[in-house]
């Protein structure tokens, strides 16, 4: 949701910036701009519709630029559509005061008619370029002062940096919501971005700004403050992932490299939560939601968006089939709205790869307020979901840049299964053996992943012979009905072709109908409790003449001839199979994708993260 990056020190600006843009391409880009302090004092940009590609072309056919303080964006629209003139950085009527902006400024109408009154001339559509007007409204020679009394105005969640020549030793950034903002350390010049990966290459130690803060950048370090001015501390983080986290290493594409990430990314999960004797250890990492107080709650209430909702989901069938607790899901965006029922007595579970994703936050504050219990299930360490859930468990997957969610769908499966072994062997509702077995049986996810991972050569023929289909249908039952939602998912948002994830039995009280030899079904029929049932169901399918495609275990011929073709994989616990099960789904949208020629990385009109409403 829009990408901010900010520079200072002593190197030019513009290559850093737009380098850090680059890898923040991911949270926006229907358009970019970047402005500087030159060498004269004066402050100059550009900006262009597009692609930062298209920014990048422009500097260098025409517009160059250079300076040591700068500041740029990649946008992802809200308010106005993408053009030039809506791109930030906004400038205020004098062209001294720039302002870069994620988020929402939810008054922003009132704000502008005020000003317009005032004669201030506006440029563009957006809700942004009030903060550059107000400033300058308020600026009394002392530009911080002017940004806190601009700040006091402002309604919403955003994160907006400011960059003028009248203070051109300095950057200030605030934060107000879910919309991050880190700042990198380095020596004698300072970084600011959104998201970690972005400036990893220039410097491994940042801090992190919280909700109405506000920090104040130079060459030499930083200040931090609220909005009214007293001082803050932060502690410095050093951050552990490597600069090859966020590169695509050899791979056409990050999602196809961050597929391959996944039996790396599980033993990390893993790592330090199973004992020697295959119990699940996660006390520590809990901290105040105590065994004492999640023996004592009586209902789960799991929460998210997206692919994070149907991880959730895996969660509940694992939670109901463990735990035998009464468990409820919703998407974050209804349960804000949705009255939901809980309280004291219930754990509310919040997945969100990001931390940030705003109806998920909101989500929790909901949960909060009705003095539920909340435990985050989280990627982004420091996020802000991390901050205000009770604990969190995080899920380890190091950097997703891919706007699809895969390693991270699979690593917070992971952590959900561990917290469903944890909680029973806690209120000993599922015997101890079972529960060991399970643990015991993760340890194998990651060979069972990499087998799969061996055979994408043969996923793409079958993405090749479907790849023109209009409509494909994802069936599942039980664990693996969110499987086929994700599954489903995953086409949608890369391939953009229409794809729906049903509950298997729920054909033939509908979607049956759509059925005729040009709509491909895809079924899961691997070992469990509904294997005949799937079975069945795709009998049904076939007779209507679809082209089936299952994903089923090594060996069953017997699955086998309900198909035209079988994505094979290992047998593993049946309540682990989410994690083996989704993995043909990601290679086949990614393919078909591919084949297609589709923007697999920056699917249009998405954004990785989704910071409003
Ligand atoms: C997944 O492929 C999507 N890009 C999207 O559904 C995503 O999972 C959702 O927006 C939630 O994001 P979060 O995990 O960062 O909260």
């Amino acid at each position: 949701m829009c990408g901010i990056v900010g520079y200072i020190g002593k190197r030019d600006s513009v290559p850093i910036v737009l380098d850090a843009l680059a890898r923040l391409e991911y949270r926006g880009y229907d358009s970019a701009g970047i402005a500087v302090i030159d060498a004269q004092g004066n402050l100059v940009g550009s900006k262009s519709e597009g692609r930062l590609g298209r920014l990048v072309e422009r500097l260098r056919d025409g517009e160059p630029l250079a300076g040591s303080v700068g500041l740029g964006h990649t946008r992802w629209a809200t308010h106005g559509k993408p053009s030039d003139a809506n791109a930030h950085p906004l400038g205020d009527c004098s062209g001294r005061i720039a302002v870069v902006h994620n988020g929402i400024i939810e008054n922003y109408a009132t704000l502008r008619a005020h000003l317009l009154e005032r004669g201030h001339v506006f440029t563009s559509e957006t809700d942004t370029e009030v903060i550059a007007h107000l400033i300058e409204s308020h600026y009394n020679g002392d530009l911080l002062a002017a940004v806190r009394a601009t700040l006091r105005e402002l309604r919403g969640a955003y994160a907006l940096g400011v960059m003028s020549n009248y203070d051109p030793e300095h950057l200030i950034f605030a934060r107000n919501g879910a919309s991050p903002l880190v700042v990198g350390i380095g020596e004698g010049e300072m970084f600011v971005a959104s998201d970690t990966p972005a400036i990893l290459k220039y410097t491994k130690r940042e801090i992190i700004l919280q909700e109405g803060e506000l920090v104040v950048v130079g060459r030499d370090g930083w200040k931090l403050s609220d909005y009214d001015g007293k001082e803050l501390e932060r502690d410095v983080v050093q951050i552990a992932w490597d600069m090859g986290a966020a590169e695509k290493g050899g791979f056409k594409h990050f999602m196809l490299k961050e597929i391959f990430e996944q039996p790396r990314v599980i033993k990390e999960t893993l790592s330090g939560r199973i004992d020697d004797l295959n119990q699940v250890t996660l006390a520590a990492e809990l901290g105040d939601v105590t065994p004492e107080r999640l023996r004592a709650i009586g209902k789960i209430a799991i929460t998210g968006c997206g692919t994070a909702y149907y991880a959730g989901m895996v969660g509940m069938y694992l939670l109901r089939s463990l735990v035998h607790l009464p468990v409820e899901m919703e998407v974050a965006s209804e349960f804000r709205y949705g009255d939901p029922v809980v309280d004291g007595n219930a754990l509310t579970i919040a997945m969100s790869q990001s931390g940030e994703t705003a109806d998920t936050i909101e989500a929790v504050r909901i949960a909060k307020g009705a003095h539920s219990t909340v435990l985050g299930i989280c990627n982004a360490l420091g996020s802000h979901l991390s901050r205000v859930a009770d604990a969190t468990l995080f899920t380890r997957g190091g950097p997703e840049i891919g706007v699809a969610a895969t390693k991270t769908y699979v690593s917070q499966v992971t952590v959900m299964t561990l917290f469903a072994l944890y909680l029973a062997a806690l209120r000993q509702s599922t015997p101890v053996d079972r529960l060991r077995a399970i643990a015991d049986g993760t340890k194998l996810l990651p060979a069972a992943i990499d087998l799969l991972l061996n055979a994408s050569d043969d996923v793409r023929r079958v993405a090749k012979q479907i790849r023109k289909a209009q409509s494909v249908l994802f069936l599942g039952r039980y664990v693996n009905f969110p499987t086929a939602l994700e599954g489903a998912l995953k086409l949608k948002e890369i391939a953009y072709i229409h794809a729906e994830g049903y509950a298997a039995g729920e054909m033939k009280h509908g979607p049956i109908a759509l059925l005729d030899p040009a709509v491909p079904v895809i079924g899961i029929v691997t070992d469990g409790r509904v294997r005949e049932k799937m079975l069945s169901n795709l009998m049904e399918s076939r007779a209507r003449e679809a082209p089936v495609i299952i994903v089923a275990n090594y060996g069953d011929e017997e699955a086998a001839q309900v198909a035209d073709h079988v994505f094979w994989v290992p047998k593993v616990d049946e309540l682990l199979s989410p994690v083996v099960n989704i993995i043909p789904l990601q290679l086949l949208a990614y393919h078909i994708a591919d084949l297609e020629g589709k923007d697999v990385d920056q699917p249009r009109n998405l954004a990785k993260t989704v910071t409003v409403e």
